[in-house]
C-alpha cells in the first residue's frame, strides 16, 4: 500500500460555470476539485489550507468508514472544530474498499459554493473487477444556485423563513448552461464564456466506459440519461451491484453509481447527456453534456432533441429502481438476520418559536460550541443534552399523508448511545410537509458505516408486519438512501466503528434546519484524539477538567 499526499489549498475565486459569474470555493483553483485516486489499502494524507479569507472550513470524506480515525471524517461539530480561515489542517485516513466516493466541504452550507469533488479507489495491482470496461471516467452532478451560501443560509435561519427556491441551474462535471437572456449583461453572464461550455466526454467508437457517477446536489433529486444508450448498473455506493440496464439513472444527492456503457452507436455524430429535476416540480432547465464520438468536434452539438428524461412526480418509476438495486452474486455480504434494537426516524417539518425547521421524532438538530467527538471521549458533559432523542414517534395516531394539527417540535443537540458491536435497524418515515407541497424524498446519509438497504414501502411502515417482508438475502449495502414519498425505507448496520458519526439528510438546506442525528458508539476505544481537532467551545485553550 501506498501513502498518497495531496497539498490543497481552498479560495474563493469568480468563476462561470453555467455563464452566470459567482464567487465559487475552489480547491486548488479548481470546482469540482482534484479527484482523488488511490489504490485499496491506501493512506490518504490531504494537507488543506483553509484561505477563504473570512470563513470556517472542514472537508468530508464521503463514503470513507474512517476505521480508526474518526477524527478525520471531516464533520464540524461532529468529529472536529472548523478549520479557521489561514489555518491548516491535515486529514489522514485509508481508504480500505475499492469504489466510488466523494469528497465534500461539511461546514454550514460551504458544499454548496462549490467545494466537492471525487474518490476513486481501485483495485490493487493483480486484482480485476468482476466486470470487463475498457476506460474509467468520474462525473459529478450538482444543482447550482447565483446567491452566495452565506445568503441562502441566513434566510433559511431567519424570521420571517426565506426558502433557497429551486436552483438556477443543474451542473455535470461542473458545467451549466444558464439563459443569460435573462440577467444583467455580458459582465455577469455570458453565453460565450468557455467556463460554461458543455462538459464533453469523449468515447472511441466500440470502446466500454465504466461512468462513476455521484450526485452532490444541494437540494435535487435527478435524472441521468445518455441519448440512445442503455447503462447498465454495476456499483452502488462502493459496493458490486447485480447488473441490471436502465435507460435513466435516478441518483440521489450523496449517492454515487458505477454505470457501464458501450460506444456502440453510429460514430458519425455525438449525442446529448442529460439530467433533469424529479421529486420536486422542476423549476430549473435540464442539464446538457456531450458524449462525444471521437473523431468528431467534441462541441459539436448533436441536431437531436435532447432526452428530457421520465416526468418529476412519477414516483413508482423511482421506487422500481431502488427495489432494483441488490447485492452482486459472490459479494453478498449477508446481514445479520435479526437486531438489537430499532429506531424509527419520522421525517417532519415543524414551527419552533417562529424559525421553520426539519425534525425526527419532533426533535430538530442542533449543532453543540464542541464537537461530540471530544465532548463523548473526554465526558463533558454540560457540552451537550444529555438526554438521547427518541426512538419512535405515535406509531398509531400520526397521519402521514396529511398536515399535521400541531406543527410545535423542539430543538436539540442530544445523541443516540449506540452499544459497541450491536445491530441497529433504522426505519426512515417520510410524511406530508408543513405546507401544501406534499412529501419529497429524502437522502439520508450516515458517516462511518455502510448499511444493508432491507426494504422500501409505500405508507406508513407496519412495524409487526413490514419487517417480514425484509431482503435478508442479497441487500445492497450503501451508505446514503433515499426515502421517497409517503414512503419508508429500512437499513440495518453494526454499530462496529468506535467514534461518534452524523446521519443526515444529505439535501443541504434540509441538515441545516435540522434533519439530522448523530450515533455515539464504542468512544472508549477511541484512540488519543488530535489536538489540532481542538481549539473551539470548551476546547478552547486546552482541555478542561470534566
Ligand atoms: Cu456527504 Cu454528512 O455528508
Ligand atoms: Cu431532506
Amino acid at each position: 500500500a501506498k501513502i498518497r499526499r495531496y497539498k490543497w489549498e481552498a479560495k474563493y475565486e469568480y468563476k462561470s460555470p453555467d455563464c452566470y459569474k459567482k464567487l465559487v470555493a475552489t480547491i486548488n483553483g479548481k470546482s469540482p476539485g482534484p479527484t482523488i485516486m488511490a489504490q485499496q489499502g491506501d493512506t490518504v494524507v490531504v494537507e488543506l489550507k483553509n484561505s477563504l479569507m473570512t470563513e470556517n472550513l472542514a472537508v468530508h470524506w464521503h463514503g470513507i468508514r474512517q476505521i480508526g480515525t474518526p477524527w478525520s471524517d471531516g464533520t464540524e461539530g461532529v468529529s472536529q472544530c472548523p478549520i479557521m480561515p489561514g489555518e491548516t489542517f491535515t486529514y489522514k485516513f485509508v481508504v480500505d474498499r475499492p469504489g466510488t466516493y466523494l469528497y465534500h466541504a461539511h461546514y454550514g452550507m460551504l458544499r454548496d459554493a462549490g467545494l466537492y469533488g471525487s474518490i476513486r479507489v481501485s483495485l490493487p495491482d493483480g486484482k480485476s473487477e468482476p466486470f470487463d470496461y475498457d476506460y474509467d471516467r468520474s462525473i459529478i452532478l450538482n444543482d447550482w444556485y447565483h446567491k452566495s451560501t452565506h445568503e441562502l443560509a441566513t434566510g433559511l435561519s431567519s424570521i420571517p423563513f426565506s426558502w433557497v427556491g429551486e436552483p438556477q441551474s443543474l451542473l455535470i462535471q461542473g458545467k451549466g448552461k444558464f439563459d443569460c437572456s435573462q440577467s444583467l449583461g455580458a459582465s455577469v453572464c455570458n453565453a460565450s464564456n468557455p467556463e460554461c461550455s458543455p462538459y464533453a466526454l469523449t468515447v472511441i467508437p466500440g470502446k466500454t466506459y465504466r461512468l462513476r457517477i455521484g450526485s452532490l446536489t444541494s437540494l435535487s433529486a435527478l435524472s441521468f440519461q445518455i441519448e440512445d444508450h442503455n447503462m447498465t448498473v454495476v456499483e452502488a455506493d462502493g459496493h458490486y451491484v447485480e447488473p441490471f440496464v436502465v435507460k435513466n439513472l435516478f441518483i440521489y444527492s450523496g449517492e454515487t453509481y458505477s454505470v457501464l456503457i458501450k460506444a456502440d452507436k453510429d460514430p458519425s455524430r455525438n449525442y446529448w447527456i442529460t439530467t433533469n429535476v424529479v421529486s420536486r416540480s422542476p423549476n430549473t432547465t435540464n442539464g446538457l453534456a456531450i458524449l462525444n464520438y471521437y473523431p468528431n468536434h467534441p462541441r459539436r452539438s448533436p441536431s437531436t432533441v435532447p432526452p428530457t428524461g421520465p416526468y418529476w412526480d412519477n414516483v413508482s418509476l423511482r421506487l422500481t429502481q431502488s427495489l432494483s438495486i441488490k447485492s452482486r452474486q459472490g459479494f453478498i455480504v449477508t446481514p445479520p438476520q435479526t437486531s438489537d434494537r430499532m429506531i424509527v426516524f419520522l421525517n417532519t417539518q415543524n414551527s419552533i418559536n417562529g424559525y421553520v425547521r426539519w425534525s425526527v421524532n419532533n426533535v430538530s438538530f442542533t449543532h453543540p460550541h464542541t464537537p461530540y467527538l471530544i465532548a463523548v471521549k473526554h465526558n463533558l458533559t454540560h457540552e451537550f443534552d444529555q438526554t438521547p432523542p427518541p426512538d419512535g414517534y405515535d406509531f398509531v395516531n400520526y397521519d402521514i399523508y396529511n398536515i399535521r394539527n400541531n406543527p410545535n417540535a423542539t430543538s436539540s443537540n442530544g445523541i443516540y448511545r449506540l452499544k459497541f458491536n450491536t445491530t441497529v435497524d433504522v426505519i426512515l418515515q417520510n410524511a406530508h410537509s408543513m405546507n401544501s407541497t406534499k412529501s419529497e424524498t429524502h437522502p439520508w446519509h450516515l458517516h462511518g458505516h455502510d448499511f444493508w438497504v432491507l426494504g422500501y414501502g409505500e405508507g406508513k411502515f407496519d412495524i409487526y408486519n413490514d419487517p417480514k417482508k425484509y431482503n435478508l438475502v442479497n441487500p445492497i449495502m450503501k451508505n446514503t438512501v433515499p426515502v421517497h414519498n409517503y414512503s419508508w425505507t429500512a437499513l440495518r448496520f453494526k454499530a462496529d466503528n468506535p467514534g461518534v458519526w452524523a446521519f443526515h439528510c444529505h439535501i443541504e438546506s434540509h441538515f441545516s434546519m435540522g434533519m439530522g442525528v448523530v450515533f455515539e458508539e464504542g468512544i472508549e476505544k477511541v484512540g488519543d484524539l488530535p489536538s489540532s481537532i481542538m481549539g473551539c467551545g470548551a476546547t478552547k485553550g486546552g482541555l478542561p477538567r470534566p
